[in-house]
């Protein structure tokens, strides 16, 4: 199977109350992590490259990473995607360059403004026969070079939706209902603690949500900043020279709720960062006389696998769907 857009994958997914794992992909063993997981779960998946990571891998790297993925993994469906695309000519490159979507995230501009690059960039792809996701509402965090402080940040606002995607033709709509990128996406002040002493994230605005589903009957959405930092990880990166403290993602009860309502699409990043960084900080720490990388990236490709595994079981509901 060559390339594929959203489309299917998307109408599929919202027909059957599960999500698409969207990964972000920067090297070699992320890329073989991630698609030998969804190779084994027969899962469609959705591979997504920054602008920070086109600036370190290279364009052309990243998308042959991918060719060799879809030759590997020919049974299910993978489509090459550009994570928050900052502008018009970065869209263009990406289209221009073998990418099936592509994200234009002028979220941080006015709304009007929004439109107008979203519908520039709609109309470029759609003329190229690639799909496009928009960003409405602002999530906390660090995307790329643009860092949102929370009280910045802000919740999509349901009656702009049915304008935003009439205007401007997109595929599938960003929201923002209190997600964040990153490790640390809520201050240990707005969070409880349970039992053993564990942070405990105030809920995402479901209602938000559903009105936005609501005026959007069948539409795609997508949630960014949806990585649950497993506490698994941050202590093994914290017993192992690593200092993370307070790192706090999305409950994963509440990303598999969102997928079986109208979200379609679900970004994890920061956990695979985690489980790779794990797993190479033990290995140092245990084998201090090893110097040869493919020691610690092996396993560290491993547990990707099997975290990207869990996801498409356990959180998106993907699995067996390709
Ligand atoms: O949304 C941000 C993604 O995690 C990509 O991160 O810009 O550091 O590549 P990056
Ligand atoms: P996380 O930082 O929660 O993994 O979010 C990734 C993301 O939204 C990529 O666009
Ligand atoms: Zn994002």
């Amino acid at each position: 199977m060559a390339l594929v857009t959203s489309t299917e994958m998307f109408k599929k997914a919202y027909a059957g109350g599960y999500a698409i794992g969207a990964f972000n992909v920067n090297n070699m063993e992320i890329v073989q992590g991630i698609t030998e997981a969804c190779k084994e779960e027969k899962a469609p998946v959705i591979l997504q490259v920054s602008k920070g990571a086109r600036a370190y891998a290279n364009h052309t790297y990243l998308v042959k990473l991918v060719e060799a993925a879809v030759i590997e993994c020919p049974e299910i469906p993978i489509v090459l995607h550009l994570d928050h695309g900052p502008d018009f000519e970065t869209c263009k490159a990406c289209i221009d360059g073998g990418f099936t979507s592509v994200m234009i995230d002028a979220s941080s501009k006015p709304f009007a403004e929004n439109i107008e690059i979203t519908k520039k960039v709609v109309e470029y792809a759609h003329d190229h026969g690639v799909v496009v996701e928009a960003e409405l509402g602002t999530l906390a965090g660090i995307e790329d070079d643009v860092k949102v402080a929370a009280h910045e940040a802000s919740y999509t606002r349901p009656e702009e939706v049915e304008e935003f995607v009439t205007k401007t033709g997109c595929d599938s709509l960003a929201i923002a209902i209190g997600t964040s990128h990153g490790a640390y996406k809520f201050k240990p002040e707005q969070c409880t603690r349970n039992a053993d002493g564990i942070l405990v994230p105030p809920p995402l605005r479901f209602d938000v949500l559903e009105e936005v589903s609501r005026r959007l009957p069948g539409f795609p959405i997508v949630l960014h900043g949806a990585s649950s930092v497993p506490q698994s990880f941050v202590k093994i990166i914290n017993e192992n020279g690593g200092k993370m403290p307070n790192a706090v993602g999305v409950p994963e009860d509440q990303l598999r709720q969102a997928a079986k309502l109208s979200v379609c699409k679900i970004n994890i990043d920061s956990d695979l960062r985690l489980a790779m960084t794990g797993t190479i900080r033990e290995f140092f720490n245990e084998h201090p006389d090893k110097f040869d990388p493919r020691e610690y990236l092996k396993p560290a490709r491993a547990n990707i696998k099997e975290l990207v595994r869990h996801k498409l079981r356990d959180v998106l509901g993907c699995a067996g769907k390709a």
